[in-house]
């Protein structure tokens, strides 16, 4: 292939990514081969500049910063909505509509509202010449180049029904997923955090720099039009309009769909708003628009906004109320959560009285201190969480002094009295007394009781504070020692302290039933698997997926247990900080301990290591790039490994050998850089045959 031609194919490769990522919400390759893709057009572009292409996808941040933001006017200008808040609202709406239509039962596009920034793209001719913001609805401010950043925003449209002029109207917003990434890494880089998803998505825009707003990640969802030249003339509704913005590669909310009359238009405000917890994206209510254009010319417009159109909004996901007490909590791994206990107030219909402040970082950050008033807000989260302190509201003495000093974690464990340490470079302090500290053992007790570890049904909160708290379990392994009488006597004690009366007492032998179960569900648990023993344990940072690939590679905990870090590095996907905390955990005779314990008590099934650890590859990181003719790279990756070599995805000094197939990129370039040993595929398969396999 020759250098332009392979250009060509890449920029269309990654516009056909970006197409079936952003508009068919289907992805067609893994964000790792995207990425190879990109920096084989990098170097290729860099190596061939008579190739250039302003509307290539590696030109997305390829406009100066500016100084200012011109003036753009909107030939047709962007109207807003006007809103309801009750069913009633949305009632007389349809009331309006079909008494002016006349027709009974009108179709609607229903879509959520998204919590974004309304923009405009002009597209001339297929190519995307400018964006601006909403201004007054006259005027917006160019922010082309910062745009152009945004991947779901494509340079050029698609398909053969492209209009010599669109206005496209739509939502530039920031995905939550992405907005909690995005402040993760502003933590740990010492840059300063977005306060929501609508704020990033606004403060990225209004960047004067475009290098800025490519690092947000930004995403859009078109929902209406401006000028319009050249569009098919079969679309005759909302909907066929949305379906024909799609087919020109425009994402739209994949939530749109149509409904009739007031019913059905209240049932997708119900369901949206159900859902509004867990989908990707905030939004803040539901649009109603009436589907069939003749009907919307029929309705006609009032001041700014359509009379076809409305917008019926949820119940506000933040709402204001005071700190009472700030508590930290201790979780399983020691990590000091500090809690804000609050004035029980109402957020989106729920009673909260406490909110997480996640950690002391978070604190500093908000300065929350005894006394403040706060926002409090339920996001994402099912947890609520303080968003900021209202200044103003902040209880001062006379001189004006605030009256509670900031707020400072302790520096010893408020249940164990250990020391509470902080890892250099971690955000998060921990309680030092691991399973001796009361708070640290009831939650590895509940972790190992979960539904995902051991199962064990019903050993829940409750039952394991007391079990602790009486000092009958100590450890893991001291669960299956209980007995009947156990239990019951520690409910007698429980019940005692409480002053409420036992149960016992009152209800004769059917109180025993309840432990009866407990044992019941425990002596279950004896009966299990390698991998939940491995994640029931509670070793940080090994989840279900970590535990699963250790119970595969080693197949038995005797090996597990014998591997040193350099052994474990050797794990796929387990690199040297998770190696290094395994080991540690092994190492620790009082956890060596409770796995003796516990092996007399719980069995399961153990085979031969499903990858060797010797082998002609042993201690050998390999890695696979370009595509193979005789096999796929999967399977040459299972086969490697069955030969003992580590297979990884990334090349770095570590790397023993790289298998380079056809069109291998960046991956090649950088192993030559570093010079590792480079195989093609003749010599993979050579070797592969000469070990059998
Ligand atoms: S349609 C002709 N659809 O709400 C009406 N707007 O108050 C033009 N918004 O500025 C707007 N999601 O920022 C429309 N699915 C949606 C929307 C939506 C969010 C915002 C938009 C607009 C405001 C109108």
């Amino acid at each position: 292939m020759t250098p332009d031609s392979r250009i060509a194919d890449l920029r269309q490769q990654i516009e056909d990514a970006n197409y079936r990522y952003y508009v068919l919400d289907d992805p067609s390759i893994p964000d790792i081969e995207y990425d190879r893709l990109m920096r084989e057009l990098e170097a290729l572009e860099a190596a061939h500049p008579e190739f250039a292409d302003a509307d290539s996808p590696t030109q997305r941040v390829g406009i100066r910063p500016a100084s200012k933001f011109e003036e753009v006017t909107h030939t047709v200008p962007m109207l807003s909505l006007a809103n309801a808040f009750a069913d009633e609202e949305v009632q007389d709406f349809v009331d309006r509509i079909e008494k002016e239509t006349g027709d009974g039962d009108p179709v609607f596009s229903v879509e959520p509202k998204l919590d974004g920034l309304a923009i405009s793209l002009r597209y001339e001719r297929g190519a995307f010449v400018r964006g601006a913001t909403r201004g007054d609805g006259s005027t917006g401010e160019d922010v082309t180049g910062n745009l152009r950043t945004i991947k779901a925003i494509p340079l050029k449209l698609r398909g053969d029904t492209v209009p010599e002029v669109l206005d496209v109207r739509g939502e530039v917003f920031m995905p939550k997923a992405a907005f909690d990434k995005y402040n993760d890494w502003a933590l740990a880089n010492g840059e300063k955090t977005l306060a929501n998803p609508r704020n990033g998505a606004a403060g990225s825009l209004r960047q004067l720099d475009p290098r800025v707003t490519a690092k947000r990640p930004l995403s859009f969802y078109a929902y209406a039009l401006g000028e319009a030249q050249g569009m098919p003339e079969s679309i005759k509704t909302h909907s066929q309009m949305l379906a024909w913005l799609k087919t020109l590669g425009l994402p739209v909310c994949p939530e749109a769909r149509t409904a009739r009359g007031v019913e059905g238009v209240l049932a997708f405000y119900r369901d949206l708003g159900a859902r509004r917890n867990v989908l990707p994206y905030d939004i803040d209510g539901s649009v109603y628009k009436l589907d069939r254009y003749d009907q919307q010319r029929a309705m006609g417009f009032v001041s700014r906004a359509p009379r076809w159109a409305i917008a019926h909004k949820y119940p506000a996901q933040e709402e204001a109320t005071v700190v009472e007490a700030i508590d930290v909590q201790v979780g399983r791994t020691g990590a000091l959560t500090p809690v804000a206990r609050l004035k029980p107030v109402q957020v989106a219909g729920v009673v909260v009285t406490n909110a997480t402040l996640h950690n002391a970082d978070q604190v500093a950050r908000l300065d929350v201190r005894v006394g403040d008033h706060v926002i409090v807000r339920r996001a994402g989260d099912v947890i609520p969480e303080v968003a900021r302190v209202i200044d103003e509201r902040r209880p001062r003495d006379a001189q004006g002094e605030p009256l509670h000093p900031p707020y400072a974690l302790p520096t010893t464990c408020p249940v164990c009295g250990s020391a509470v340490e902080r890892e250099e470079g971690e955000v998060v302090a921990r309680c030092t007394g691991g399973l001796f500290c009361p708070a640290q053992r009831k939650q590895a007790l509940i972790h190992f009781a979960s539904r995902r570890a051991m199962d064990i049904e019903g050993l829940g909160e409750r039952f394991v504070d007391a079990l602790v708290e009486f000092g009958y379990v100590k450890t893991v392994a001291d669960l299956y020692a209980l007995k009947i009488d156990d239990f019951l006597e520690m409910k007698r004690r429980a019940d005692e302290r409480d002053g409420t009366t036992p149960e016992t007492v009152k209800a004769g032998k059917v109180a025993s039933k309840w432990a009866e179960n407990l044992i019941a569900a425990i002596d279950a648990s004896r009966d299990t698997a390698l991998e939940r023993v491995l994640f029931a344990l509670g070793i940080r940072d090994v989840g279900e997926s970590t535990a699963k690939t250790l119970a595969k590679y080693f197949g038995a905990l005797d090996p597990l247990m014998a591997a040193d870090e350099a052994a474990l590095q050797q794990v796929p996907d387990i690199g040297p900080v998770v190696a290094a905390r395994i080991a540690h955990f092994f190492a620790e005779a009082h956890n060596r301990d409770v796995i003796a314990a516990l092996r007399a008590q719980v069995r399961w099934p153990e085979s031969a290591p499903q990858r060797s650890t010797d082998g002609p590859l042993a201690g050998k990181t390999v890695v696979l790039t370009g595509g193979l003719a005789s096999m796929s790279r999967d399977e040459a990756g299972d086969k490697l490994e069955a030969l003992g070599a580590k297979v990884s995805g990334s090349v770095s000094k570590k790397t023993s050998i790289v298998i380079a197939g056809e069109a291998a990129g960046s991956k090649l370039a950088k192993a030559q850089e570093l010079g590792v040993e480079v195989w093609d595929e003749a010599r993979l398969v050579a070797f592969l045959a000469e070990h059998a396999l």
